[in-house]
């Protein structure tokens, strides 16, 4: 059995942040009905098409294993539908821009009125504050959040990661606050509101720095590049490539000469003597003007271009292996070619192969998450209105002659939509 297996979702998520949600939880088991404009569908199903005519990877790597029923739940009929949908799920989770649940006529209220023990989750780009009723994307998040702004060289401008830390990010905050709602449920009875905030989010995984936009009033930030020679202002600054922990990191060249040949190092004090003796540096090991952190802070540039001189002499695999077998942590910067090709990644089932019915194989990210007895098995994404009829039929229970008088009222759009069925 599953471990989600029995709990129905009514998914009106799109894009990014909202469709992480709910594969992740298709992953795990439940049941998701993704509830699409007719015609239309989620828009990324035609944004940044490689191939004409098939939904996207933007679409389909976002929502594996989702069931697909086309609704406009803006008509009577659609609404009616709506209605039944409530009452047959246990989750309803959507991202659309604030107030758009309530202008379809579903405010909390009545959703609570026609299902008890209904759980409504929302991911927005602000929680209650002056900004609330504004539109986000992942960018913007990383903006508000304090990603930007600590993110970069010094003498940069802000930047944004390529990891999509405002929509995947939040998509998993919504997922934990949705089982939590369930297992309270479980014990209450009641289903409840789930909050997940793109700005909160980010901040979330920006708390190192708001640790050191604190530890600013009380001197500068040794472990950043700026000092001992740059200037701090009252502003967390960029860390360029430094590490956010308490031990010093930079990532140094290799051998190759690559967009991607580099290797994270990290200087734990007890690696110190490793990698000196590695840069035929021993005369460093014991010398205090370098043996201890304290003495090697204000020097930190110096020490990573002495392990650089090193480090150049090497592929970032071989260097990799080198650190690994002296027990000191470094990581190569891995490239997503790299990535889409390593067979570990492969043998867990993080990278996975799919079979799409009209656009053949690709390949995904699977369920980061792993567990022991239910285990994710990724399927291809659905086609836009593919469920529809059976959604209509098996979960609401609609005979062959109510189904058909939901057509004649165009609620489910054209039945051109419904193809694959
Ligand atoms: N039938 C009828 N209408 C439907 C529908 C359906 N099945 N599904 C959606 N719609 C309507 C909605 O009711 C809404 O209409 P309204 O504006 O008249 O109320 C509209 O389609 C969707 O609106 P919106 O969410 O504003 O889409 P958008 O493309 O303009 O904005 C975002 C996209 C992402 C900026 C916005 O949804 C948002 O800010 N979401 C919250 C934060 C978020 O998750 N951002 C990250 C996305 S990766």
């Amino acid at each position: 059995m599953k471990a989600l297996e029995g709990v129905r979702i009514l998914d009106f998520t799109h894009v990014q942040s909202g469709p992480t949600c709910t594969q992740l939880l298709a992953w795990f088991g439940a049941d998701v009905i993704k509830v699409e404009r007719p015609g239309v569908g989620d828009i990324t199903r035609t944004q940044l098409r490689d191939l004409p005519d098939v939904d996207s990877l933007y679409f389909t790597m976002l929502n594996s294993n989702k069931r697909s029923i086309t609704l406009d739940t803006k008509s009577e009929a659609g609404k009616a539908i709506l209605e039944k949908l409530i009452k047959a799920c246990d989750v309803l989770v959507e991202n659309f821009a604030p107030g758009a649940i309530d202008r379809m006529g579903f405010p909390w209220e009545k959703i609570q009125a026609l299902n008890p023990r209904m759980i409504y989750a929302s991911i927005k780009g602000f929680g209650p504050g002056p900004y609330e009723d504004c539109k986000v994307y992942e960018n913007v998040a990383q903006c508000t959040g304090g990603s930007a702004s600590t993110t970069g060289f010094d003498d940069g401008p802000p930047l944004v990661t390529g990891s999509q830390i405002g929509d995947t990010g939040t998509g998993l905050n919504l997922g934990l606050g949705i089982v939590t709602a369930l297992y309270h449920r479980e014990r209450s009875g009641r289903g409840q509101r789930v909050l997940a905030a793109m700005q909160d989010g980010v901040l979330n995984l920006a708390r190192v720095k708001l640790r050191d936009q604190q530890r600013l009033q009380h001197g500068p930030l040794k472990e950043y590049p700026q000092y001992p020679n740059g200037s701090f202002t009252d502003e967390c600054p960029r860390a360029g490539n430094a590490s956010g922990g308490g031990q010093p990191g930079w990532a140094v060249k290799t051998k190759g000469g690559g967009a991607n040949d580099y290797i994270y190092v990290i200087i734990q004090p007890q690696a110190w003597a490793e990698y000196m003796r590695l840069c035929g540096r021993e005369e460093l090991i014991d010398d205090p003007e370098w043996a201890t952190p304290e003495a090697r802070l204000p020097k930190l540039e110096q020490c990573f271009a002495l392990i650089e001189e090193w480090t150049m002499t090497k592929e970032k695999f071989e260097v990799m292996e080198l650190l690994n077998e002296r027990n000191v942590p470094c990581g190569p910067i891995l490239s997503m070619k790299e990535l889409a090709e390593e067979p570990s990644l492969r043998a867990t089932g993080t990278v996975v192969e799919v079979d799409h019915p009209t656009r053949g194989k690709y390949l995904t990210v699977g369920q980061p998450i792993k567990l022991s007895d239910s285990p994710a098995e990724v399927g291809p994404s659905p086609l836009l209105g593919e469920h529809t009829k059976e959604i209509l039929g098996e979960v609401l229970g609609l005979t062959e002659d109510e189904i058909e008088a939901t057509w004649a009222s165009g609620a489910l759009g054209q039945r051109a939509s419904a193809a694959a069925e």
